[in-house]
């Protein structure tokens, strides 16, 4: 898989995806993250990448210019599966969104800033808009990271227990069970002794039963 992602703040990405899990998947040739810089994409010599918003009104707005020139540059090398814009008012990311997304093979991500993208650029380039959650950030590419994430800990091999993303709260529509290691005994508090039993089906079955009842007191509208 191979993911470009277009920003006017490269080096917010860049240490984000220099560490743990997500520098492991590039080092294993499991995902390729390509960082541009927008301003690399402008013509003119203040590298200028926003302007007023036409009609008025506060905030300013990401040309299109910079951007299809970006986007451009990038489709000449590969066709593009998706060709998404991070914004609070795409629809809202869930699990079945990032599973969807792992399977594909490549992917451009925008980052938007300020008041936005000029509306065009999502008419003529953008397939998919995506938010994080409602709440608004100051730009994309936290949301850009946190997407970025969700896909690639999917892709097989990146993990190093192959079944753990399996079972990743959502993975199921249920969050995950709780989980405990040594020691046994903390302070009087023990861990629960079925966990200690060995009687694997058993463990399972207490599993399940402790994810729907985590499930049906913190996430009833899973359940539905
Ligand atoms: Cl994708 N961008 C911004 N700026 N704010 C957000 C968001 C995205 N998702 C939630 N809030």
């Amino acid at each position: 898989m191979r993911i470009d992602i277009i920003t006017c703040l490269p080096r917010l990405l860049d240490s984000f995806f220099a560490h743990s899990i997500l520098q492991r998947a590039q080092q294993g040739g499991y995902v390729e993250v390509v960082v541009h810089d927008l301003r690399d994409y402008t013509a003119d010599k203040h590298r200028r990448v926003d302007d007023y918003a036409f009609g008025g009104g506060a905030g300013m707005v990401m040309q299109i210019e910079p951007i299809a020139r970006c986007i451009r540059a990038l489709q000449a090398d590969r066709t593009y599966d998706e060709i998404i814009y991070m914004t609070p008012d795409g629809e809202r990311l869930n699990q079945r969104t990032a599973n969807a997304l792992s399977l594909r093979q490549n992917l451009i991500i925008l980052c938007g800033h300020y008041k936005g993208v000029d509306e065009r650029v999502r008419a003529l380039f953008i397939t998919k808009e995506i938010s994080i959650g409602d709440y608004v950030l100051s730009g994309g590419e936290l949301a850009a990271c946190v997407l970025s994430d969700a896909i690639i800990r999917l892709l097989p091999g990146v993990l190093n227990d192959e079944t753990s993303a399996l079972t990743d709260s959502f993975q199921d529509n249920l969050l995950a069970p709780p989980v405990y290691t040594r020691p046994a005994e903390f302070e009087g508090h023990r861990v629960p002794d079925i966990l200690l039993s060995g009687h694997e089906a058993k463990i399972d079955e207490w599993r399940h039963e402790q994810a729907l009842e985590r499930t049906r007191i913190r996430r009833p509208d899973l359940l539905e």
